[in-house]
């Protein structure tokens, strides 16, 4: 029953122990949000969630890697409060993941080449990414801060951080992405520089009515990344300097992006929306070597999430595989303080409820993960959501292709 009692998050009370875990939508335009955007969050909060998260937003233009995520921004503040003022409307808080995307952009979306922690090369553009001055990197932790107050002004309750997944702060904790020979590069307490610049800044900005959340690594995934040991001290680090909650999650986006998600990425569907045929032909090709399927397995983050859990005391934000009520207990049993749901709320905006209403419920969804394809050129949603004249043959056959396969659990 501790699923549905009510738990706080810094001085934030929800009112039961789930949400919406932060998972762009690839419903904005212009980078700011679209009634498709509210309307998808309204109806999370209508299926029962405690608190949804908008995901995710960049702190700044540099920090943009799509112009269908939301940059936060004063001038979107009032379509924000419609939105955040319809999640209280139906008993649910609103979140907003804060983050910036460092070397995964295009030079047009963040209005100038783009920027991480060392120079090198963007595949994706494709271009060069510089890597950012020491004066930049305290404009961009002030971004943070600003970033937050922005987000109380839109009536957001919570922020979460986005630190891990290899996007900036996590480009800068990992060694695989941080060759600075400065005091932000070589050991751990370097590394976490930019992190602790940022918390800073975010903690200053919460003061004492929001709540923070980050989102950090428990491994990066590869060889070469971080493991774990690291990622405990990072995490330690996160209590110390203030955060109400962290959800424990992993991967890396340019490197091992299914560990994030687990399962296969469709990758004839992915290419079908790509607009640009030199990336559409390219990732087709290529596609398999570089997104590296990663099985599925319920509550597959568990193990690695115990280890955290008997570190740390602040509250523990569980994510990855919770596909029905009887998993989403197995997480508060073993002491965490919340669960995150993700591709369960992309098939079914009532999961929630149904997993109140009974006991036994299961969600639909099977880990294919056309969400995900889909998300890149278009906007995030279940196949099985969408009008059926709009599969086409050939992402038919491979839905069909990965249901059958072992591994897509
Ligand atoms: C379509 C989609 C988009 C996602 N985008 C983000 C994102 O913007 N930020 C983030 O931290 N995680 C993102 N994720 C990861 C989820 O928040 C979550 O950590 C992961 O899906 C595991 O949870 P699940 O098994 O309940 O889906 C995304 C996941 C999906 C399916």
């Amino acid at each position: 029953m501790k699923l549905f009692t009510p738990a706080r998050i810094g001085p934030v009370t929800l009112r039961n122990r789930t949400i919406r875990s932060a998972a762009f939508e690839g419903m904005g335009r212009d980078n700011g949000p679209t009634e498709q955007l509210r309307d998808y969050h309204w109806a999370v909060a209508d299926g029962g969630v405690g608190m949804t998260t908008l995901a995710y937003a960049g702190v700044c233009r540099s920090a943009l890697s799509f112009d269908t995520q939301l940059w936060l921004r004063p001038a979107i503040i009032k379509p924000l409060r419609e939105i955040t003022d319809g999640i209280h409307a139906r008993g649910a808080k609103a979140s907003i993941q804060i983050g910036h995307c460092g070397n995964m952009t295009h030079i047009k979306t963040a209005g100038g080449i783009p920027v991480g922690a060392s120079t090198g090369f963007n595949l994706y553009s494709p271009t060069i990414v510089r890597g950012l001055r020491p004066d930049e990197l305290a404009t961009i932790a002030r971004d943070f801060g600003d970033a937050v107050r922005t987000a109380r002004d839109a009536g957001f309750d919570c922020v979460e951080v986005h630190a891990g997944h290899g996007y900036l702060i996590s480009q800068f904790l990992s060694p695989y992405t941080n060759r600075r020979h400065d005091c932000f590069g070589g050991s751990l307490s370097n590394r976490m520089r930019l992190l602790r610049m940022c918390m800073e800044e975010v903690m200053m900005a919460a003061d004492n009515d929001m709540g923070v959340i980050v989102k950090t690594n428990m491994r990066d995934g590869f060889r070469g990344g971080m493991e774990i040991d690291e990622c405990l001290k990072v995490a330690c680090e996160i209590e110390r300097l203030g955060a109400h909650a962290i959800v424990l999650s992993g991967g890396f986006v340019s490197k091992a992006p299914m560990y994030v998600m687990r399962g296969e990425m469709p990758i004839y569907s992915m290419t079908h929306y790509m607009k640009q045929l030199w990336l559409k032909y390219g990732v087709r090709l290529c596609g398999k070597m570089m997104i590296k399927t990663e099985p599925f397995r319920e509550l597959y983050f568990l193990d690695d999430a115990r280890r955290f859990r008997a570190e740390l005391k602040l509250p523990l934000i569980y994510v990855g595989g919770v596909v029905g009520r009887e998993t989403a207990d197995q997480v508060m049993d073993e002491g965490f303080d919340f669960v995150q749901i993700g591709r369960a709320l992309v098939h079914d905006t009532d999961f929630v409820r149904r997993m109140q209403e009974e006991p036994c419920h299961r969600s639909g969804c099977e880990h294919i993960n056309y969400c995900i394809a889909r998300m890149y050129s278009k906007d995030m949603v279940c196949h099985r959501n969408i009008d059926k004249s709009e599969l086409t043959p050939g992402i038919h056959k491979e839905i069909e292709r990965i249901r059958s396969s072992a591994h897509h659990g």
